[in-house]
């Protein structure tokens, strides 16, 4: 992987492929490795961009104080260090939360906009909660429970739902206490998506035990340019357990 230092921490990164450029961001707690099965059917087509967000994979935080915007700012000083002005800018889940925010703070930055499994609204208060519980479970206890909680429900496919585990079990205490607080802190970004006027994209399992597909119809709802793509009996990682379709989907932002 290339490393860069951007906004104080190192961040790492692929690249792979050729013509519009596409950044993916990957969820919680996981790290780009999520896309290796649907990257080969995207290289035609786009310059696959591929970070670990900050604290996951190989890319390093300093604290576990940040943003949404943070994360976003980091995807930003990116792009700058590639020379790339403008991306379609794709996020999984909490990567969503993250293409949301960078939608929010560089507009004229983003060609098209895609949402893996990932929804518009911010937490409520109990939600809320239940992360600052979560972050100091982890504080105090290591990464164990939530992964024992959240790897069964990615996806019902045994193989896959092993990927998640072991992909979980590789990342940092620091990364998922950091991500809680940025999820749990993170803005409605309802309000932003009448001002989406580049190509969005939404991609959702109907299987979705994390975040339910209700979520995307919304935000098809709100958004009748949207395309989505609903993905019958897919759960939380479409791009892995339907990775043509979901590439298909994604080539709306080509
Ligand atoms: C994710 O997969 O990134 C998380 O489940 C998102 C969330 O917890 O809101």
């Amino acid at each position: 992987m290339e490393k860069i230092n951007v906004n104080g921490i190192q961040l790492a990164y692929e690249r792979r492929g050729k013509g519009t450029p596409l950044v993916l961001l990957h969820g919680f707690p996981l790290d780009h490795h999520l896309w290796d099965e649907v990257l080969p059917l995207l290289e035609d087509k786009f310059d696959v961009i591929l970070p670990d967000l900050r604290g996951f994979g190989g890319s390093r935080a300093v604290d576990s104080f940040y943003t949404m915007e943070d994360y976003a700012a980091d995807v930003a000083g990116l792009l700058d260090h590639l020379d790339i002005q403008k991306a379609a800018i794709v996020g999984h889940s909490m990567g969503g939360y993250v293409a949301l925010a960078f939608a929010r703070l560089y507009p004229d930055r983003v060609s098209g906009l895609g949402l893996v499994s990932s929804q518009a609204l911010a937490d409520n208060e109990e939600r809320k909660q239940g992360r600052y519980k979560s972050a100091a479970e982890v504080a105090d206890h290591g990464i164990g429970s939530v992964v024992e909680t959240m790897a069964p429900k990615f996806t019902s496919d045994q193989r896959l739902q092993t990927f998640a585990r072991e992909s979980m079990e590789r990342q940092q205490p620091a990364a998922y206490i950091g991500a809680l607080k940025a999820m749990a802190e993170r803005v409605d970004s309802t309000p932003l998506l009448s001002s989406f006027h580049f190509p969005v994209v939404l991609i959702h399992g109907d299987a979705d035990a994390l975040i339910p597909i209700d979520r995307a119809r919304e935000i098809k709802a709100a958004l009748p340019h949207a395309h989505l793509a609903e993905i019958p009996g897919a759960g939380h990682i479409p791009m892995m357990e339907s990775k043509e379709k979901t590439a298909k989907a994604l080539k709306h932002l080509a």
